[in-house]
C-alpha cells in the first residue's frame, strides 16, 4: 500500500497511472463513484487529455429511476465525462442492458479504478458475494445504505437495489488500483489485504490479482 500525503496528491498519482492507459490503443478503463475519486476525476479534467478511443464502464448504478441528480450516470457525467471529447456510445453502466447476469460486461479491461466501502465491498459486491460473481442486480446491506445516505435527503431515499459489476469480471481486469481517503478505512484496508481471503471481506478477492495496487491518504 502507498501512502500519500493528501488527497490531492492521491488525485494526482492516480492521474498519472489513468493518463498512461490512454496512450493504449482504444484503452478500456472500469471507474467508481463515490467521494474518493473526486480529486481524480478533477485532476483528469485539469489534464485535458484525449479520451476519443477510449472506453468505459462504470462499477456500479442504483436500480431506481427516480433519483436522477444522484444516480452514479449524473455523477460521472458531472465529474468526469461532460469535460472531456468521450464518445457517449463508449461510456457504459451496468444495468445498460435488461440481461442478467451480463456476461459481456466490462471485458478486456486495461485499468480498473476502485474504492471499498465501508464492509469490504468493492462496487457493490456486497459481503457474501461469490468470487465468481458475474455482473448481476443486488440488494443493498443496511450498513451500505447507511453510508451512502449522506448523499441523499433521507435514509429513506437511498435506492435499496443497484446492479453491480460481478468480482469476477473486475478480478479479469490487467490492472487494479485501489484507492481509499480516510482514516475509517484503514482497518478494512488491513482485514482485506492481510487478514483471511473470505467472501465475507470482498476485497479481499484482490490478494489473487497479479497486479494490484493501492494508494491511501488520509
Ligand atoms: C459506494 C460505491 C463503491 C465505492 C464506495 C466507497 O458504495 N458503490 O464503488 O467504492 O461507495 O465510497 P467513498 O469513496 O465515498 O468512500
Amino acid at each position: 500500500m502507498k501512502v500519500l500525503k493528501n488527497y490531492w496528491e492521491l488525485g494526482s498519482v492516480v492521474s498519472d497511472i489513468v493518463e498512461h492507459t490512454l496512450t493504449l490503443p482504444e484503452p478500456k478503463l472500469v471507474l467508481p463513484t463515490g467521494s474518493t475519486p473526486i480529486s481524480l476525476y478533477k485532476e483528469l479534467v485539469n489534464r485535458d487529455l484525449d479520451w476519443s478511443t477510449t472506453t468505459t464502464f462504470n462499477l456500479d448504478e442504483y436500480v431506481d429511476n427516480t433519483i436522477q441528480d444522484q444516480s452514479y450516470r449524473y455523477f460521472m457525467m458531472e465529474n468526469l465525462f461532460k469535460h472531456t471529447n468521450m464518445y457517449d456510445d463508449n461510456i457504459y453502466f451496468p444495468g445498460d442492458t435488461a440481461v442478467w447476469p451480463d456476461l459481456s460486461y466490462g471485458t478486456g479491461v486495461d485499468l480498473c479504478i476502485l474504492g471499498i466501502g465501508g464492509n469490504g465491498h468493492i462496487a457493490f459486491n456486497e459481503p457474501g458475494s461469490s468470487f465468481d460473481s458475474e455482473t448481476r442486480m443486488v440488494d443493498l446491506t443496511e450498513e451500505t445504505i447507511k453510508d451512502n445516505s449522506r448523499f441523499f435527503p433521507t435514509i429513506d431515499d437511498v435506492p435499496t437495489q443497484a446492479v453491480t459489476m460481478g468480482l469476477k469480471p473486475i478480478m479479469s481486469s490487467k490492472k487494479i488500483v485501489l484507492i481509499a481517503n480516510g482514516k475509517h478505512k484503514l482497518n478494512i484496508l488491513n482485514v482485506a489485504m492481510n487478514g483471511e481471503q473470505t467472501e465475507s471481506v470482498p476485497a479481499s478477492i484482490l490478494q489473487s490479482h497479479k497486479n494490484v495496487e493501492i494508494y491511501y491518504c488520509d
